[in-house]
């Protein structure tokens, strides 16, 4: 997030003393890329590695599904019950070396602390809404938010009522696409939101707090839990780039054009090997001979997979809120018979839809076996599909 921020209290210069009733803060600097990227400094009432590991690491376990066709697919979410919290419920769907996409719906609070030490995360509220606590403070949510999570962030969904998350991980990081960016890091007037949709903790909460708290730290494919003695979250003050941020998909301000405006105008975020798009309702191409949805396509090298959140999507029959279609790569996709025709003279949508583009075939889980809708591949009337 390239704004400054600086919350509670913190030194005139840095890597200098900090003291309440006269105890000296431990300062961390938690950081990007070496000593080089964006970065925060805090300060702790105590220094953060009271940790005991308190049970084995264990891996995060993947049961993949190798679909015997390559076709398109669809994925109905929408009956999927709800199961854990809004961590412990994660349900990897599909991934491949650059990023994971998991569904989760949770009904349960979380209890204890987590951190994702191997990854950015982006969680699409589609349904909830509460507080994400973390060291950095508060950060108060609700359904159509995008929470933007840097690694290293310590923290606990405190949810209100019934939850429904698509997450986006990566071991790359998680960005505002940098095209959107002038050399400072200011959002330009083309830009689709501005820094004032973005939206980071509020005001410090510092806990000075004995007890026993369980963290669990995602890391090299698993999850370690640890003990620990005193709450974690005993920052006095940061400052810094580096925090969690929330950004309204309803905030973002769709481009319309004369004619078909292609989907790099809806890109919301970049990350390593994928982009993440929002499509929200807008008016459509008003060339009297505009085709106002999406021609063929086959973007070869790309993996397409749309969350649909709500409205009704032109180009695509059958699907609902909560489906997902996932058009692979080395084949073309586009609007099943009749739908051109149908849209022709159309001059707005109400589409509400979260795309992940990939650059590099995605994997399949057991839980992407379960939901598949096997007659979607055959929705383009294709023999033997
Ligand atoms: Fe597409």
């Amino acid at each position: 997030m390239p704004v400054y921020q600086c919350r509670g209290e913190v030194p005139a210069k840095r890597h200098t003393q900090l003291r309440r009733a006269g105890l000296l803060l431990a300062e961390e600097v938690m950081g990007l890329e070496g000593f080089s990227g964006d970065e925060s400094i805090l300060y702790h009432l105590r220094q953060p590695l009271g940790y005991e590991p308190s049970e084995e690491w264990r891996a995060i376990e993947r049961d993949e599904w190798v679909p015997g066709r390559h076709v398109h697919h669809h994925l109905r979410t929408q009956g999927l019950p709800p199961m854990g919290d809004p961590v412990l419920g994660r349900r990897t769907l599909v991934w491949n070396d650059d990023v994971e996409v998991a569904l989760c719906h949770s009904s349960q609070p979380m209890p204890w602390f987590y951190r994702n030490g191997e990854g950015d995360e982006v969680v699409f509220v589609h349904q909830g809404q509460g507080v994400v606590a973390t060291l950095f403070g508060d950060l108060p949510y609700r359904t159509g938010d995008y929470i933007v999570i840097p690694r290293g962030t310590t923290l606990r969904f405190e949810p209100e009522g019934p939850q429904r998350h698509l997450v986006i991980s990566s071991p790359g990081p998680i960005t505002i696409p940098r095209r959107y960016r002038n050399a400072s890091g200011q959002l330009l007037e083309h830009a689709p939101y501005y820094h004032r949709d973005c939206h980071p903790p509020g005001a410090l909460r510092t806990h000075d707090e004995a007890g026993d708290f369980t963290l669990r730290v995602r890391i090299r494919g698993g999850l370690q839990s640890y003990r620990l003695r005193h709450h974690p979250f005993d920052v006095v003050g940061w400052d810094g780039f580096l925090y969690p941020w929330t950004l309204n998909i309803a905030d973002f301000e769709p481009l319309a054009g004369r004619i078909h405006v292609p989907p790099p105008a809806h890109q919301t975020f970049e990350g390593r090997g994928f982009v993440v798009c929002s499509f929200c309702p807008r008016k459509l191409d008003w060339d009297p001979l505009a085709i106002p949805i999406p021609y063929y396509h086959a973007n070869l090298n790309s993996e397409e997979l749309i969350y649909y959140v709500s409205g009704s999507f032109g180009s695509r029959r059958g699907v609902e809120a909560g489906s997902i279609t996932l058009h692979p790569s080395g084949l073309a996709h586009g609007p099943q018979p009749g739908l051109v025709e149908a849209a022709l003279g159309r001059t707005e949508t109400d589409e509400l839809a979260v795309m992940c583009d990939t650059f590099q075939p995605l994997r399949f889980s057991g839980l992407a076996q379960e939901l598949d809708d096997p007659g979607y591949a055959g929705s383009w009337g294709l023999a033997g599909a």
